[in-house]
């Protein structure tokens, strides 16, 4: 049988392997999936330890992302232009593929939600591995992408990687006033930041918060998110968690390591009505 991990820090409440587990169930796919806890500065002996034992494949979370893109020498051509890798196969040559299904996930989901169309001018809050690997997709889309960070200089490096592409911008925290706000005009701002984990939220003015912008959280969580629950108070009336973008990217995961896409709309259905909120 095939054996596949999710390698993370935290991971004790990873969804992945929940959701492998569903996915093998509805194509008659046999696999094992497991969580693996990975000290910080532990990964690539950890993953060199999977390889050694037989592992087919992996996903990788917070915050091996960027060292995960390293440790592989061929890459889909998604993860290239990311420098960001989620997804790991094992190929029979025995090379280390990287990919990265999170950006194509998360498009996947906004569409289903009908939160995104190619004209959507989007804020992106951080610039971490998570903002940086989902850029791409959106990109290619057609739509234009703004970050704000608490450090600019983590959003100005993002905008160097992808060699100052059209679309992609940023602006200091300090700048961002109400005047300029409204002019820009958003209609999707998504948090990427990885504050939700300490329960916290990024230190953004509430002029970003009116009731016809979609807001759109990377985190998820069993209740509403700290950064929904701000949006909500301050008068967010379009608010989604990331649930349905773990489900879809996971879904870009076990495609590419079975060649069958399990339908995700049932399961992102069965999840959402354990929601609290
Ligand atoms: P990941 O690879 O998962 O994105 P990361 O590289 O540590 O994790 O990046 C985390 C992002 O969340 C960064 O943009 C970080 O801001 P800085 O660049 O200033 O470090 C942002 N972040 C984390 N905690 C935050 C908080 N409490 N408020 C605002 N931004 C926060």
């Amino acid at each position: 049988m095939k054996t596949f991990a999710v390698f993370g820090n935290p991971i004790k409440h990873s969804l992945s392997p929940i959701i492998h587990k569903l996915f093998a169930e509805q194509t008659g796919i046999l696999q094992k999936y497991k969580r693996i806890y990975v000290p910080l500065n532990n990964f690539y002996e950890k993953f060199s330890d999977f390889i050694k034992s037989g592992g087919n494949g992996a996903n990788i979370t917070i915050p091996f992302k960027k060292k995960a893109y390293k440790l592989c020498n061929i890459y889909t051509r998604r993860a290239k232009y990311s420098g960001v890798v989620n997804t790991i196969k094992i190929m029979k040559s025995k090379e280390i593929l990287g990919d990265n299904t999170d950006g194509i996930g998360l498009l996947k989901d906004l569409k289903n939600l009908k939160f995104i169309n190619p004209k959507s001018k989007i804020l992106l809050i951080g610039a971490g591995g998570a903002a940086q690997g989902i850029i791409y997709p959106l990109i290619k889309f057609g739509c234009s992408i703004t970050i704000i960070n608490r450090t600019y200089k983590n959003a100005k490096n993002i905008i160097k990687y992808f060699n100052n592409i059209k679309n992609l911008n940023c602006i200091k925290l300090e700048y961002f006033s109400k005047n300029l706000f409204n002019q820009l005009k958003y209609h999707l701002i998504i948090n990427a930041t990885s504050s939700s984990i300490k329960g916290n939220i990024p230190n953004i003015p509430s002029l970003i918060i009116k009731p016809n912008i979609f807001y759109y959280d990377l985190f998820y969580n069993i209740s509403i998110t700290p950064f929904l629950r701000w949006c909500r108070i301050y008068g967010a009336k379009k608010i989604s968690d990331g649930i349905g973008m773990l489900i879809e990217q996971a879904a870009y995961s076990f495609y590419l390591w079975h060649g069958i896409m399990p339908n995700t709309k049932i399961i992102i259905k069965k999840f959402k009505k354990n929601y609290l909120y």
